[in-house]
């Protein structure tokens, strides 16, 4: 039988687009920097020694012998030897420094309560906490669930944890009962940490019930302390339930922190994987710490005496576990924590906030960005942002014209964006420019952080040549990366570390561009092949998202008749776009070619007036495959709102679809 011809190896992933506008640090900005050019060099030459240097930025009871043992991969143990306590570096040592009296915390509830928090105060409450928590029953290594709304109580609970030892499991406060369930059983935790409930767009939504439905199934759970937040009525468990304010508040305020090893748990967070069930991460104490304390430091320029820092995201997610917790509390940063949504009660709630505290560093998701695009720049407009000095991004590629709107309606196009690529496995921000040293390109990430080795690969692994795309994977092991999953090392091996044997793989599309720099391009689940083509969503979608009369894309591949997969793009029209006009959908297919090439022209665009997005703001291009296929629609209850994809269904069927 005679073999096909072996022709050109086709590219892992096609270069589509490219982006001209660059953005330089302004010399004032460069020249009072923490971080600049001559960092990446020290990394480079001996990157144990500059993470050496690193943890010199915590406090160790005892200091390491060896920086990295990597003599079993993949499984990683960093500062061996070595043994600290977090609170105590995310506390105690900053009023040992005179710091007491500086603002942790200032916490803006969505009803429009607040609360200013000092680090005395903080840490007055965390050893409440931990007396109280030791009181119950929690020794060191012992898991802790707490399930919770964004309020003080929350920080203080994890901290508490951290402090005796005890792992804790954060469980976001949106997810249900059976998911609540399904992680206390999977890490066995004894004790959860809970509230009445908490401020949602306006409303009070219950926690308890959730957490009383979970513990029906969960019998070693004895002990549930319960926040009292919005006072609602609550079941009760006599014996199990105690009150916060009846126990915690009434504790003693002296705890003296005891030491762990570099390597002890720190928390377990738990992630969706693409099959089955949630992966519970695990990080650990020394490393982690470093790696966060450091980029929070490095990659935001902190100034902690002058700086006001906000990460708007919830501390159920990773981002809020190393950026509103862990980083900025090791460098003695004052921040922001709001409880609710940036429409509650008025679509300027954040800029109101930003210029209530003076916020000079905001850090948030590309999908509030593109909602604020589609609510219209006048809304910031109406409020003082001139306080804010850098801005960041995380969680999805960000699009350049989201990058573009972003730097010039918020940062008044004087303020650096950095665009931070990273995920709850690698705990820390990996791949992001840095505001004193680079000229951003809008939608890159651009270039490993110091200390970090990323690489873009072929299907054999092979690094691609620049102007590629590929795969996306990190070729040194760093402080802050998971260990292990859960219970699960095999697992762990299978899913990071066995598609290109040695180097972790992120699961995500990315390419480097001719200069090398990296741009990332999407989960490489969502990639499509069209015409033999592998193209990424996020070029297409953010071709669509340059149309000024475009707010936000999605972009998935739908197979067709002629076997390939076309490519089906769902749009939401800016507020000021009106419907769009008669020939939008044709005005729309015709300016992705001008961008991209006939190749990337879509099949079919859907006006839309939602996006189906995961409750950290992914959007769930599965659901939109399902549509454009004309499928039923699959599993919807990980979504945000779970009545977004009835709304698409019925707005199509009223006609507003388009064919080609
Ligand atoms: O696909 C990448 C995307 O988010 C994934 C990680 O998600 P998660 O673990 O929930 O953590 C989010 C917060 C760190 C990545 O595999 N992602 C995250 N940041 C970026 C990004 N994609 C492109 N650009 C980014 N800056």
């Amino acid at each position: 039988m005679a073999t096909a011809p072996e022709g050109p190896r086709p590219s892992p992933l096609e270069n589509l687009t490219t982006e001209e506008r660059v953005f330089p640090p302004s010399p004032e900005f460069a020249s009072s920097a923490n971080l600049h050019e001559d960092a990446y060099a020290e990394a480079e030459r001996d990157p144990l020694a500059f993470w050496a240097k690193q943890a010199e930025r915590l406090t160790w009871s005892k200091k390491w012998e060896t920086v990295l043992d990597w003599s079993n991969p993949p499984f990683a143990k960093w500062f061996v030897g070595g043994r600290l306590n977090v609170a105590y570096n995310c506390l105690d040592r900053h009023l040992e420094a005179g710091l007491g009296e500086r603002v942790a915390f200032y916490f803006e509830g969505e009803p429009g309560d607040s609360r200013t928090i000092t680090y005395a105060e903080l840490t007055e409450a965390v050893c409440q906490a931990a007396n109280t928590l030791a009181g119950l029953g929690v020794r060191a290594g012992d898991r802790v669930a707490i399930y919770m709304p964004m309020i003080p109580e929350t920080v203080v609970a994890m901290l508490a944890c951290a402090r005796l030892g005890a792992p804790h499991t954060v469980v976001f406060g949106g997810f249900s009962s059976e998911a609540l369930q399904a992680r206390i059983l999977d890490c066995d935790a004894h004790v959860v940490i809970t509230a009445d409930g908490g401020y949602r767009r306006g409303n009070a939504t219950a926690l308890k019930p959730a957490v009383d439905e979970a513990l029906v199934d969960c019998p070693d759970v004895h002990s549930v302390l319960v926040v009292r937040r919005t006072g609602q009525d609550v079941g009760w468990t006599e014996g199990r339930d105690h009150w916060w304010h009846e126990t915690v508040e009434q504790a003693d305020i002296h705890h003296d922190p005891e030491a762990f090893d570099a390597e002890h748990p720190l928390y377990v967070m738990y992630t969706s994987g693409t099959t089955g069930k949630p992966k519970g991460i695990l990080h650990t104490s020394g490393g982690y710490l470093v790696g966060c304390s450091y980029t929070h430091w490095g990659v935001f320029d902190l100034k902690a005496d002058t700086d006001v820092f906000w990460t708007a995201a919830d501390i159920g997610w990773v981002t809020g576990h190393s950026y509103i917790v862990y980083g900025p509390l090791s460098n003695a940063a004052t921040s922001v924590l709001y409880e609710g949504t940036p429409d509650a009660p008025h679509r300027g709630r954040w800029w109101e906030i930003i210029d209530k505290y003076k916020v000079s560093i905001l850090y948030c998701a590309p999908t509030a960005i593109r909602t604020f695009m589609k609510w219209g720049e006048d809304i910031p407009g109406r409020f003082d942002l001139g306080s804010l000095r850098v801005l960041g991004t995380v969680g999805e590629p960000i699009n350049p014209e989201a990058y573009v709107w972003y730097r010039e309606n918020i940062g008044h196009s004087r303020v650096p964006v950095v665009d931070t690529w990273w995920q709850t496995e690698t705990g820390m921000q990996m791949i992001s420019p840095l505001p004193g040293v680079t000229p951003a390109k809008p939608g890159a990430a651009m270039r490993a952080l110091p200390g970090v080795f990323a690489d873009v690969v072929d299907d054999e692994g092979r690094p691609v040549p620049k102007g590629s795309g590929g795969y996306l994977v990190l070729t040194e092991p760093w402080p802050a990366m998971l260990r292990t999953i859960w219970g699960d090392d095999k697992r762990y091996v299978e899913t990071y570390w066995s598609r290109f044997p040695g180097l972790y793989f992120a699961g995500d599309g990315a390419k480097r561009d001719e200069d090398g720099d990296i741009w990332l391009l999407g989960r490489v689940d969502d990639v499509m092949n069209v015409s033999g083509h592998r193209l990424s969503t996020t070029e297409i979608e953010s071709a669509l998202v340059a149309h000024p009369k475009v707010a936000e894309a999605a972009v998935v591949g739908a197979s067709d008749e002629v076997g390939g997969q076309g490519i089906v793009a769902f749009v939401i029209l800016r507020a000021d776009a009106g419907d769009g006009g008669p020939d939008v959908v044709q005005e729309l297919r015709e300016h992705v070619e001008h961008e991209i090439g006939k190749i990337a022209r879509p099949r079919q665009i859907m006006i839309v007036p939602e996006l189906p997005k995961t409750r950290s703001g992914k959007i769930m291009r599965r659901l939109l495959r399902d549509v454009a296929e004309q499928r039923p629609i699959g599993d919807v209850t990980t979504l945000a709102d779970t009545t977004v994809m009835e709304t698409i269904k019925a707005n199509l069927a009223a006609g507003a679809e388009g064919q080609s």
